[in-house]
């Protein structure tokens, strides 16, 4: 499966929503998580990601978010079609620790 990461944060830039096959990525305020039991492994969505976000689950830098992932994409809303991102979206790109900050 393929797992959204810390930078999706505030970002929330949305490309990936319109190229994902199978609509399995779910909103909450701040980011997207993509749910493991409904990602059939395309990769589609990770070049999309303007914030790099999108990882597979064999990459290193998924490892603290596959379990945030499947916990939100059971409890938040499925996204299909993509919305607006953040007007400060770019001032956000980058920025360092945002899931301390934004994400309780
Ligand atoms: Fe959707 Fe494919 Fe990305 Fe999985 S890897 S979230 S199926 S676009
Ligand atoms: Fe987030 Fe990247 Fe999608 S910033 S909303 S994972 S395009």
């Amino acid at each position: 499966t393929y797992v959204v990461t810390e930078n999706c944060i505030r970002c929330k830039y949305m490309d990936c929503v319109n190229v994902c096959p199978v609509d399995c990525f779910y909103e909450g305020e701040n980011m997207l998580v993509i749910h493991p039991d409904e990602c059939i492994d395309c990769g589609v969505c990770e070049p999309e990601c303007p914030a790099e976000a999108i990882v597979p689950d064999s990459d290193p830098a998924a490892s603290d978010w596959i379990n945030l992932n499947e916990r939100y994409a059971a409890l938040w809303p499925n996204i299909s079609v993509a919305k607006p991102p953040p007007t400060d979206a770019a001032a956000m790109d980058g920025v360092p620790d945002k899931r301390s900050l934004y994400l309780s």
